[in-house]
């Protein structure tokens, strides 16, 4: 099954009619179902009637051999009609609640990727994980268990009702007087157990949220030795956790008891009105069997009418929880109406742009520069001072809140954002590799073939390829926790390696090399020169030596400009970068000496 289907326009607040809209492309197969239950009714009803009128026949002085072959035989018959309509409207609606679960898992799953950046750093992953697992588990078990349950109360209740209508309607009417009692009482567990069941829902996030972080983070927990704080602290959750699960299951328990004494009263008020009604022979013997066997299949919809609606709160819940993601604001991807047809020249003009992740708080202040087509541009500044944020602005990752960026000419906005993605190739701070081979890492997101010469030259410019070759499955190693571990220069290296192979037409280098040595960093610059040619590239760094070779250097300080221009205008100033320059070469200086003394020592 696809996911080409818009479910956005599917839900609705209000979470029955959602849930009912989600049935939209199996209602005939759940029509089918239903029916199947009705017939398998009918043919229950069936065989308490032909009961009834056996054992009429018999006391009225039929011998059994003459009627019993053919009773047998339509007991025999009714038996198998209602179990084979039984196990047809069970296969019907296993099939479409497990249909329905799927295609809202992929949904669901497709739409989280589509979600804006801000909206994933403020959502824990342990809340969407739960959304995509045991909130869908409960939408489906709505379909499979209570949306089919509810057909199949309505049913039984309807046609024994009807059965009994016609064999005695004083008797038919006396067995629903609780009907009443029991949907008002439902209807107050119900609430009672939504409230208990949301509240559970949400602690169980909260747990699975501290679980994902804590094995996330399982090497941080070891090192600080921190393992006794943290079972602790997921030991309060889960305690939490059980105390509001008995709250729920006590809402449960409470329902059965009652129900059974409302439902129990019933039965016997029907069974001691239907035996005087025989004794004084208003009855027949046989009518007083059929009704016995029927009033057992009209009190179990009752009974059960109740404990469905207390069951769907849970689908409900769920299913509201999961609206809430499915409404969410995607990130409008194609948006833009303005696609170069070649790639982009690469000049860039920042006016007054500022830029806040939350309102009253800008992380960027008024910021202005402008570049020509394959000019290296170089922020440096200290940590937090909002470098990485103007990176991002790029490729539209944030919108930027007030002036204005231009990219050839042309309104950064103008651009969709999955062209400028597709143009601008980000080595990240912190690169993210996939759990796949090494190879699978590098050419990721490549639409095209790519030849392994390709793969082993873009390697060799990052100054991996003797890493890669020293594990024993070269290209094919995999990466992660099945895998080799890679230490952080080698995550870095690859991620550059993927993004030469990506070929873009903007680079922006975050801090790429920060993990590696100043051999191997030398190494990569070189490499990288040949990259940089003809393209504009934002090279971020905190080592001066990386940032030298630019056309233009922008210091920043808490999201301002303080200084900005080639590196020889900006040693000629007093200011920020000279400070930086006299700190670093200063450091360099004592290295050397402390080496070369103890060179001398040793000789
Ligand atoms: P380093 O990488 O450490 O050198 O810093 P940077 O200059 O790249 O800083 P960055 O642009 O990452 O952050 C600038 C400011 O924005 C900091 O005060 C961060 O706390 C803040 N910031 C960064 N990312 C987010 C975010 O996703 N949400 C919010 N609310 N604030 C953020
Ligand atoms: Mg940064």
């Amino acid at each position: 099954m696809t996911t080409s289907i818009d479910l956005r326009e599917t839900i609705s607040d209000k979470p029955l009619i959602g849930l009912f809209r989600l049935m939209r492309d199996f209602r005939l197969i759940y029509l089918g179902a239903a029916l199947s239950l009705g017939v398998a009714a009918a043919a229950r009803s069936g065989t308490y009637l032909l009961l009834g009128q056996f054992a009429d026949n018999i006391l009225g002085g039929e011998t059994a051999a003459q009627s019993l072959p053919l009773v047998a035989l339509g007991f025999l018959g009714l038996a198998g009609v209602t179990g084979v309509f039984t196990f047809i409207s069970g296969t019907l609606a296993a099939r479409t609640s497990e249909s329905i679960a799927q295609r809202l898992r992929n949904y669901i799953y497709d739409h989280i990727q589509r979600l804006t950046f801000s909206y994933h750093d403020q959502t824990k992953t342990g809340e969407l994980i739960q959304r995509s697992t045991s909130d869908i588990d409960a939408v489906r078990r709505f379909f499979a268990e209570q949306a089919i349950g509810a057909g199949r109360i309505f049913l039984l209740f309807i046609v024994n009702l009807a059965a009994l209508l016609y064999l005695n309607w004083q008797l038919a009417l006396y067995s629903i007087v609780v009907v009443p009692f029991t949907v008002l009482m439902s209807f107050f567990f119900f609430r009672q157990v939504s409230k208990a069941y949301e509240a559970y829902q949400e602690q169980d996030a909260v747990l699975s949220n501290t679980l994902q972080e804590n094995l996330t983070g399982v090497r941080v927990v070891k090192a600080f030795a921190r393992q006794a704080f943290e079972r602790d602290k997921f030991d309060v959750e889960n305690w939490e956790k059980f105390t509001r699960g008995k709250r729920l299951l006590l809402m449960h328990s409470l329902y059965w008891p009652i129900s059974d004494i409302l439902t129990g009263g019933q039965m016997l008020a029907g069974f001691t009105i239907g035996a005087i009604m025989a004794i004084n022979g208003d009855i027949s013997v046989g009518t007083y069997l059929s009704y016995a066997g029927m009033v057992i299949w009209i009190i179990w919809p009752i009974r059960n009418l109740g404990r469905l609606i207390v069951q769907m709160s849970s689908g409900m819940v769920s299913f509201k929880r999961i609206t809430k993601v499915i409404q969410q604001e995607r990130e409008p991807l194609c948006e833009g109406d303005y696609t170069p047809a070649d790639c982009l020249r690469g000049q860039i003009i920042f006016e007054n742009v500022s830029f806040a992740y939350e309102e009253d708080n800008p992380v960027l202040q008024d910021i202005n520069f402008r570049c020509e087509p394959g000019q290296i541009v170089a922020l440096i500044g200290s940590t937090g001072s909002g470098k990485t944020t103007l990176a991002n602005l790029l490729p539209r990752f944030y919108e930027y809140t007030s002036g204005r960026i231009t990219l050839d000419g042309v309104e950064l906005k103008r651009y969709p954002r999955n062209y400028l993605r597709g143009q601008i190739g980000v080595v990240e701070q912190e690169p993210f590799l996939f759990s796949r081979t090494i190879r699978e890492n590098i050419t990721y997101g490549i639409d095209r073939e790519v030849s392994e010469d390709e793969i082993i030259t873009a390697a060799k410019a990052a100054a991996v390829h003797e890493s890669i070759t020293s594990f024993p499955n070269e290209y094919d190693t995999l990466v992660g926790e099945k895998g080799v571990t890679l230490s952080g220069g080698q995550k870095q290296r690859l991620a550059i390696a993927r993004t030469i192979i990506k070929d873009p037409c903007i680079l922006i280098l975050d801090d790429a090399t920060s993990s590696v040595d100043i051999e191997t960093e030398t190494e990569i610059r070189a490499a990288l020169e040949g990259l940089m040619e003809d393209r504009t590239t934002f090279i971020i760094a905190h080592r001066i030596q990386s940032v030298m070779i630019a056309d233009l250097i922008i210091v920043l300080d808490g999201g301002r400009v303080v200084q900005i221009g080639s590196h020889e205008e900006l040693l000629s100033q007093e200011g920020a970068y000279r400070k930086i320059f006299d700190i670093q070469t200063r450091i360099e200086a004592e290295l050397e000496k402390e080496i070369a003394s103890v060179e001398k020592l040793a000789s």
